[in-house]
């Protein structure tokens, strides 16, 4: 990854580590969860570990009438609850660099004063004009902050003004384009990072390594030896306290299979990008992004929903997704989805990719499977024949982060006698560090102007298209398909029904 932005080149070249300009980030949205729970904890294992220089500012922004103490007070809570790092004396200093900025989302007479604010800070704390805005709000409000930024003349140029947007970008494709068309008013594409936190998961940037920094594995990375894949991100959470965002995106579909799953997908499934940099690796995604559709069996489209009912979960009673506070009653929410995709180009063609996500999964899982073909010709006599299983590939995102192959090997015993075991590498016990929060890398990377990790316009919208046919279905309200499984379940029996003959879906 390449950066033009990176300062400080004595440090650089002690540490091998680059250092963002002094930036001052303003947080739309500040008294969210996001803000305290990722965000400013993120920032502070930054700080620790470095990485970010002294005149790092934060600005908070939000409706709520709290005095500078307060909203570092809330801070520090966070930060004690959430970081990695343990709050020491760094605190101190880190304080010093956070202010609150009260302010009407929707008032362009806030963005005027924030102007004024910002070039106030700008001489106090040595920060040179340099800032970066992260849209932490309601997606509602995406569009008034960003036109608003715009008529306060707070766009700025590509070398010292970016914009992060949180996810969802859009409720499906059209509005996706239209946000973008707002975003392209008032930024240039170079300045603006749409956040997908799987993208700066260890494991899923890994996902790149293991197959562009090998030279084993790429060539079994298509269809001639691939039988399926298998993608699932099982959470054991029910929807928390976040249900009025939850229904109003429609659950699962809009939460973590247009953004997250499709990025794991494409990862996984994307050709060699010619060198490492923002623009190669995300043109890689977008082809095959465009190459990737939803599967039919006949004109049915092959994806099934559901959404939990009361259960267990951890060995604790917990009640039905309809139970849940806030959430509107008789929501049609999903909060489970499986479906099945393919993706038609000459690496791909034939090999089925399914994903699956869900709520109230017995365990909490992500990984990416890859399932081999069998092999060409079974030589082993008798019932050892039988006992060979295809090999299998597998990524693990979360928890228990790493990679195992599974193959065959002879029992130790005078007969043919065949059985699968695995190699296996843990991240964990390899490397004994503790990898960095998503958070901390993408907002690393935003400072430091590298837009790899994250989602370009065009890329978006692709990643919507490929859902157009479930959102549309699934909008209606008239469509009755949503099934019903437990909690503590692995989702509604329906799904095996997506499984093609002799496939099944994975006991994790
Ligand atoms: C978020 C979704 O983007 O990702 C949540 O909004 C989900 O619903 C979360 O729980 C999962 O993230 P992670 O990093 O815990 O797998």
């Amino acid at each position: 990854m390449t950066s033009a932005l990176s300062s400080n080149p004595l440090r650089e070249g002690l540490r091998l580590e680059r250092t963002p300009k002094p930036t001052i980030l303003t947080i739309f949205g500040a008294s969210g969860d996001l803000t305290e729970r990722k965000l400013l904890p993120a920032l502070y294992d930054l700080a620790r570990d470095r990485r970010l220089p002294p005149e790092f500012t934060v600005v908070g922004f939000a409706r709520r009438a709290w005095s500078q103490d307060e909203f570092r007070e809330r801070m520090r809570e966070g930060i004690e609850k959430f970081s990695r790092a343990k709050l020491g004396t760094l605190w101190e200093n880190f304080a010093k660099g956070i202010y609150y900025f009260q302010g009407d989302l929707e008032d362009i007479a806030s963005y005027k004063q924030l102007a004024e604010f910002l070039e106030k800070l700008d001489s106090e704390r040595h920060t040179n004009g340099n800032r970066a805005f992260y849209l932490a709000t309601a997606p509602s409000y995406f569009k008034p902050i960003i036109e608003n930024l715009g008529q306060a003349g707070l766009s700025g140029t590509v070398q010292n003004t970016r914009i992060v947007i949180e996810k969802p970008f859009g409720r499906d494709l059209e509005t996706a384009q239209t946000l973008n068309k707002v975003v392209q008013a008032v930024f240039e594409e170079k300045q603006v990072y749409r956040i997908d936190h799987y993208l700066g998961k260890e494991t899923v940037q890994n996902v790149l390594v293991f197959r562009f920094a090998n030279a084993i594995f790429e060539p079994l990375w298509n269809h001639r030896y691939v039988d399926h894949v298998q993608i699932t991100v099982a959470e054991t959470v029910g929807v928390e306290n976040r249900a009025p965002y939850y229904d109003e995106a429609g659950g699962a579909l809009r939460d973590m299979i247009q953004n997250h799953l499709m990025q794991l997908l494409a990862v996984t499934a994307m050709e060699p990008p010619a060198t490492f940099e923002a623009d190669t690796v995300r043109d890689e995604k977008v082809k095959v992004l465009r190459a990737t559709q939803l599967a039919y069996a006949g004109k049915k489209i092959q994806a099934v929903r559901g959404q939990y009912q009361a259960g267990w979960s951890g060995g604790e009673p917990v009640p039905a997704y309809q139970d849940e506070q806030r959430v509107i009653p008789g929501a049609q929410t999903s909060s489970y989805i499986a479906a099945k995709f393919e993706i038609n180009n000459w690496r791909w063609k034939g090999v089925p990719f399914y994903l699956r996500t869900g709520k109230r999964m017995p365990k909490r899982v992500s990984e990416i499977a890859i399932q081999f073909r069998d092999v060409p010709h079974q030589m082993f006599p008798g019932s050892a024949a039988n006992q060979v299983s295809p090999n299998l590939l597998v990524m693990r995102i979360q928890p228990d982060e790493g990679i195992s192959l599974r193959f065959e090997a002879k029992r130790p015993i005078a007969d043919i006698s065949i059985r699968s075991v695995n190699m296996d590498f843990r991240y964990g016990s390899t490397f004994e560090v503790a990898s960095p929060e998503a958070y901390e890398r993408l907002l690393l990377d935003c400072l430091l102007g590298d837009q790899t990790l994250f989602t370009r316009a065009d890329e978006v919208e692709a990643a919507w298209t490929i859902v157009t046919p479930i959102v549309k279905r699934w909008d209606d309200k008239s469509t009755k398909d949503l099934n019903y499984y437990e909690a503590g379940s692995w989702g509604p029996s329906a799904a095996s029904q997506l499984m093609d003959e002799g496939r099944f879906w994975r006991r994790l």
